[in-house]
Order: structure tokens, then sequence, then C-alpha cells
């Protein structure tokens, strides 16, 4: 567990809206719930806003209170709905929002979701000075500035579960499976199912996915009596790399099946961890601003709460996490 921050509050809000945006993720309700609730019982009243940045520009909000948000700590997706919004890109639309957010009653915005939605909002508060905070919504767990985001444990479990089955069926018939899974452009799920699954092989974003090697490593396992492996191959920029991976592996005589995970990853009822995560993410966001944060997200290092400039989220990359490659291929043989 997460020790909490302690946020002294320092000015009075009437109202704020909640938006989640990007790709919807395991435990968005969750942080939604826990938004809505915590400003509730601080006197704050909240604004649903529907659909992302696309809701906010078209101020299509509604009033949350506690009833709206029951039931919904344990669902996927997320009740707010979720997009991705072209039209928040032009300057001149995000000075329109703000006026009407103003307009409105509305004195701060939560974001929910991941590093292409904390941009929009850092981009917005500073060009705007509406006051606006992130939460880290996303199951690729690539946010500069927490260890971790709503939804990736989660996703990381249902690959899992995916994974388990294949391993059955590669074994029964001594296959080759390459496993694609989500991630964008970086590489967390795969290395973290990488380890949980037991893969021989993992290829990482932006790593080379040679096909001399793989073939190395699946002679090695076969020299060792193991003639059924799984690779697990993290999404990237060229989408016929798994399928085109796996007929150069069948043309080289291993039996070989690709299995593209694909949305599901992104679906189901969030694991107790991002429940939590997004319990207490979602309610020292309502904190941090009613404490005078603005322009920060609130994230997690180590068992700690932190508050990390939204300028220094955006201005990063997390790196990828290559020290498991190794860790995989010494546990694989
Ligand atoms: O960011 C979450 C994510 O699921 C990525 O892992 C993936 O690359 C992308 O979204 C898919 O986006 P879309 O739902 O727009 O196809």
């Amino acid at each position: 567990m997460w020790r909490l921050l302690e946020l002294a509050p320092n000015r009075s809000l009437k109202r704020i809206a909640v938006l989640t945006s990007g790709g919807d993720a395991p435990g968005m309700n969750a942080a939604i719930r826990a938004v809505v609730r915590t400003a509730l019982a601080r006197g704050v009243e909240v604004r649903g806003v529907q659909k992302g940045y696309s809701g906010l520009v078209e101020s299509n909000w509604l009033a949350m209170d506690r009833a709206s948000v029951a039931n919904i700590l344990q669902t996927g997706g997320t009740v707010l709905k979720t997009a991705r919004c072209e039209a928040f890109l032009s300057p001149a639309t995000r000075l329109d929002t703000a006026a009407r957010l103003r307009g409105a009653g509305i004195e701060a915005l939560v974001v929910i979701g991941g590093d292409g939605s904390l941009a929009g909002a850092h981009q917005f508060q500073q060009e705007t000075g509406f006051p606006v905070i992130g939460v880290p919504g996303t199951i690729d767990n690539d946010v500069y500035g927490t260890d971790d985001s709503i939804g990736y444990d989660t996703a990381v479990n249902t690959a899992l579960e995916a994974i388990d089955k294949l391993r059955d069926t590669a074994t029964s018939h001594e296959r080759v499976f390459l496993v694609e899974v989500m991630g964008r452009s970086s590489g967390f799920i795969a290395a973290s199912v990488g380890v949980a699954g037991g893969a021989e092989i993992v290829l990482l974003p932006r790593q080379p996915a040679d096909v001399d090697t793989i073939c190395k490593v699946l002679q090695d396992s076969a020299a060792r009596g193991k003639y059924s492996s799984l690779i697990i191959v993290a999404e990237r920029d060229d989408p016929q790399l798994t399928p085109k991976l796996t007929a150069e592996l069948s043309r080289r005589g291993y039996q070989s099946r690709a299995a593209i995970l694909g949305h599901i990853q992104r679906g189901g009822s969030p694991s107790g961890h991002d429940r939590i995560l997004a319990s207490v993410l979602g309610a020292a966001a309502v904190d941090a601003l009613l404490a005078g944060h603005s322009d920060v997200m609130v994230g997690v290092r180590g068992e700690e709460l932190v508050l990390t400039p939204l300028a220094e989220v955006t201005a990063n990359k997390k790196p990828q996490p290559l020290e498991y490659l190794s860790l995989i291929e010494q546990l694989a043989t």
C-alpha cells in the first residue's frame, strides 16, 4: 500500500470537472468514483465530462452525485466514455473551452489518461491558466513520473491468462507461439508478461527483431530437449511484424503460430491492485487541487504518492525495461 500524501486545504473550490481520455484502462471507473466521492465529501460539486476532450470542447458534462458512481469500482472501461480528440489540438478551441468551463462555474479539471492526454492537460493549463491535475491511467505504464499507472496491472494479468493457455497448446504440439501484446512504443507489458509467463524471448520496441538470433535461441532450447517456445512481441509501428516473423520461422522449419492479444488487454474488471491505486490517486488528485496544486500529476514512486509537474511528465520518456531481457533469458535456460 502507498503512504498517503498529507495535503492541507488552502483554497476552496465550488465545482470541478473530471474526464477520462485516450485508451480506456481498467480502474478508470474506480478513479472517477474516488474523485467524485472525495470532492463531495469536501463540499465540492463535480461535473463528469463525456468522451474525454471531445466532451470538454462541446460542453458535454453532467452533474455527478454519490449514486452516479455507485457500483462502478469493480467494472472495466470508463462510465464517462473516452475518445481521442482532434479539435482539442487547436489553441483557439482550447481558449474557447476554458472560457466555457469558467462560464459554467467549473474551477478546475481532473484528467485521467495516458501521456498524450496529460500533455493536452499541460498545454491547456499553460495557455489558459485553467487549473488542471493529471492522474495516470493507461495500460501501457509509460507515463514518466510514476512507477505505476491505472490499468497496467490488470492488463498484465489479462495477457498472462491468455499466455498461460497458449503455453498449454504450445507444449502439446511442440510449437512456437509468437504472442503480440500492447504497450504502444513502450515494452512494459511485454517485459512483465515475459517474466511472469516464462517466455523464452521478448522483443521490445526499438530493439532488433532478428530472425537468426531467434532461431539460435530455439536451437539451443531444442538441444536441451525443449521444442515449444513462447516469444512475446511488443507491438510496434509495423503491424505486420508478428505475422512476418511467424511466417519466416515456419519457412525455417519451426511450427509457428501467431496470437495477437489486442484490445482484450484493455477490458475486464480491474485487479485489486488497480482498484487501490485508482482510489488513492483519484482522492489525492482532489486533495491536491484543494491544497492549491495545479499543472501536476499525482503518481506513485516506491511507497510514496508524489506530485510531478506536468511539464516534467511530458518532457521526459520513461526508460524501457531493457534490463529485464537478460533476466528473462537467464530464467528460460
Ligand atoms: O494506450 C493504450 C493502447 O491500448 C496502446 O497499448 C495501443 O497501442 C493503443 O492504445 C491502441 O489504440 P486504439 O484503441 O486507438 O486502437
